[in-house]
């Protein structure tokens, strides 16, 4: 089974109270989704495989450890894009794969747009990045989309979920582990998070 993780952590908090204020403007909310993304980095990595290795140090030998799985981290287009720099920071070896998904504005339902990945998987463990889980659909079709492709572990990286498209996705896949900066109250009837922080894309690319 799957785990939920909302983080607790006081600077994902302070951020994600920046990020959410509707003064912020997009290069300060594009920095935050940065620094999120590697503090939510951080706490989906824990569990990382390493293999033992010895280094040299000026004084003697060390033991340590290496990472032995290779990461894919996956942004949902388009707000998925402003996490990756930042995951990247922390595991600069990371593979890229794009999946381009909206969401239809009367429906609800995901639709896939943009999808090259290659034929076999060439990563173990991927990290679907999007900053908002709202009915769930996108990440649902996107982690449908990583198991047709082969790929066994799948964490979701996100910033903010609403109850509804948390139980959607591990309701769908419960094997995939959540890691969320806060879990928010409810969708309103436009499927918008609420107290949330508006439209993620929007904010990021000045548009909307
Ligand atoms: C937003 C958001 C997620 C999706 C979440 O993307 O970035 O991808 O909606 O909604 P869901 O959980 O109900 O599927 P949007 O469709 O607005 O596209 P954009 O990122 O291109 O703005």
């Amino acid at each position: 089974m799957g785990q939920v993780h909302i983080s607790s952590h006081p600077l994902v908090r302070h951020k994600l109270s920046k990020l959410r204020d509707m003064r912020t403007e997009p290069l300060k909310f594009r920095q935050l989704v940065h620094e999120l993304a590697t503090l939510l980095a951080y706490e989906a990595s824990e569990d990382l495989q390493l293999v033992d290795v010895t280094v040299e140090t000026p004084m003697g030998s060390a033991p340590g450890g290496k990472l032995a799985e290779s990461v894919g981290l996956i942004p949902i287009l388009r707000a998925g894009l402003g996490m990756v720099e930042g995951v990247w920071d922390l595991i600069p070896g990371a593979e890229v794969w794009h999946i381009g998904i909206y969401r239809d504005e009367k429906t609800l339902r995901p639709v896939e747009y943009y999808n090259k990945l290659p034929i076999e998987p060439r990563v173990q463990v991927c990290f679907v990045l999007d900053p908002m889980l709202a009915t769930g659909g996108s990440a649902v079709a996107t982690v449908s989309i990583l198991k047709r492709w082969g790929v066994r572990r799948i964490k979701f990286v996100g910033l903010i979920g609403a109850p509804e498209g948390l139980k959607a996705l591990t309701d769908a896949h419960p094997d995939v582990d959540v890691y969320l900066a806060a879990l928010d109250e409810r969708l309103n009837d436009i499927g918008f998070i609420v107290p949330g922080l508006g439209d993620a894309g929007d904010r990021q690319f000045g548009t909307g």
